[in-house]
C-alpha cells in the first residue's frame, strides 16, 4: 500500500489487519520507550480547510512513531498568491518529505496528487470534500469493534444526520459493507439523503425513532452547513426535534448499544450535550482511536 485515499473496495483482511495493528498501538503506554519506525521521515501536514482532532491527532501519531512533522499552514503560504495544490505539492516533495497527510475541499484532490507523488512518496487522505475519510472511517471501525458485543455481521447500526455532505458517513459505509455489516439503518431529511446508488446495502428510514428503534451502534453526524446551499434545512429548532439524538431516543435503541459522532459537535442540533457527556457516549474514544489507527496507516505505508 503507497498511499491511502479511499476505503472503498478495500478487502476486509486488509481492514481487520490495519484494525488489529491500531488495536496494539492502542493498549501501549505513551510514555514508555516510542516505536521507532517513522524514524527519519518527514510527515508534512497539508491542510487547506480546518481542523482540530485529525491534523492534531495525525501529529502525535507521527511523533510516536519517531518521525518529524512539518504543519503547513495554508492560511500563511503562496497558496494565497495563486500557487496550485501540484505546485505546492511539488515544492515541498522536493524537498524530501515523505509522507503527506492531506486535507482539501475538493474530491478528487488526494487522487491528483498520488499520480504526481513519486515512489518514495505516500499521501494519506485526511478528509476531501465530500468524497473521503478513510481514517475516520478506520477509527470509527475500531471503536465499533471494541464497543460492541457482537461482530460486525450481527450488528444493527443507524446513522442519523446530515449523510450528504458527510464524507464520514461515506467512509464508514464503504467500511460496514466490506466488514459485513447486516443491517444498516440511515436516516436523514430527503434533501440531506445522498444519491440512491451511493446506499446500495442500507436501509433509508424516514423516522429517526424508528431509524434507532433496536440498534446496537447510533452514529450522529455534524450539521454541514459550510457545504450546504441555504434552505436545506428549515429550522434548527425542527431538526433537533426530527432528528437530534436526545436521552429519549437514545432510551428507543439497546440497552447497551453506544452513540458516535465524528466531531465537531453542535449541541443541540444534532445531539444533547447529555447524550454527548453521558455514560453511553463513544465520542472520546472515537478520538482516542484516531491517533492509534493513524500510527496504524502512517507505518503500513511508510514504516
Ligand atoms: C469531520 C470532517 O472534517 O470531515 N471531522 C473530523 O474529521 N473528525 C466531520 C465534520 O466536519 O463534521
Amino acid at each position: 500500500m503507497q498511499h491511502l485515499i479511499s476505503l472503498e473496495g478495500m478487502a476486509r483482511e486488509r481492514l481487520h489487519a490495519l484494525l488489529d495493528r491500531a488495536q496494539h498501538f492502542a493498549g501501549l503506554d505513551p510514555r514508555a520507550a516510542p516505536p521507532t519506525s517513522l524514524a527519519g521521515v518527514h510527515v508534512v501536514n497539508l491542510f487547506f480547510e480546518p481542523s482540530t482532532r485529525t491534523r492534531l491527532s495525525f501529529e502525535i501519531a507521527a511523533h510516536r512513531l519517531g518521525a518529524q512533522v512539518v504543519n503547513f499552514d495554508a492560511e500563511r503560504s503562496s497558496t494565497l498568491k495563486g500557487e496550485t495544490l501540484a505546485d505546492t505539492f511539488r515544492t515541498v516533495e522536493a524537498m524530501g518529505a515523505q509522507l503527506f497527510v492531506v486535507r482539501h475541499s475538493e474530491s478528487g484532490a488526494c487522487e491528483m496528487l498520488s499520480e504526481l507523488a513519486g515512489d518514495g512518496t505516500h499521501i494519506v487522505n485526511a478528509g476531501e470534500g465530500r468524497a473521503a475519510h478513510p481514517t475516520q472511517g478506520l477509527l470509527d471501525m475500531l471503536t465499533i469493534r471494541q464497543f460492541a458485543k457482537r461482530p460486525f455481521e450481527d450488528l444493527s447500526i443507524a446513522i442519523v444526520g446530515d449523510i450528504r455532505h458527510s464524507r464520514v458517513a461515506r467512509s464508514d459505509l464503504h467500511a460496514l459493507r466490506a466488514l459485513g455489516c447486516g443491517d444498516i439503518r440511515v436516516c436523514a431529511p430527503a434533501a440531506l439523503l445522498p444519491d440512491a446508488d451511493e446506499l446500495q446495502g442500507c436501509r433509508v428510514v424516514d423516522a429517526a425513532d424508528e431509524a434507532v428503534s433496536g440498534c446496537d451502534v447510533l452514529m450522529t453526524l455534524r450539521l454541514q452547513r459550510e457545504r450546504m446551499e441555504d434552505g436545506l434545512v428549515d429550522s434548527l429548532d425542527g431538526y433537533y426535534r426530527d432528528y437530534g439524538i436526545d436521552q429519549r431516543r437514545l432510551s428507543l435503541a439497546r440497552a447497551d448499544a453506544f452513540v458516535m459522532h465524528p466531531g465537531p459537535m453542535n449541541r443541540g442540533v444534532e445531539i444533547e450535550s447529555a447524550v454527548a457527556d453521558g455514560p453511553r457516549s463513544a465520542i472520546l474514544r472515537q478520538v482516542a482511536n484516531g491517533v492509534a489507527v493513524r500510527m496504524a496507516v502512517m507505518e503500513a505505508l511508510a514504516g
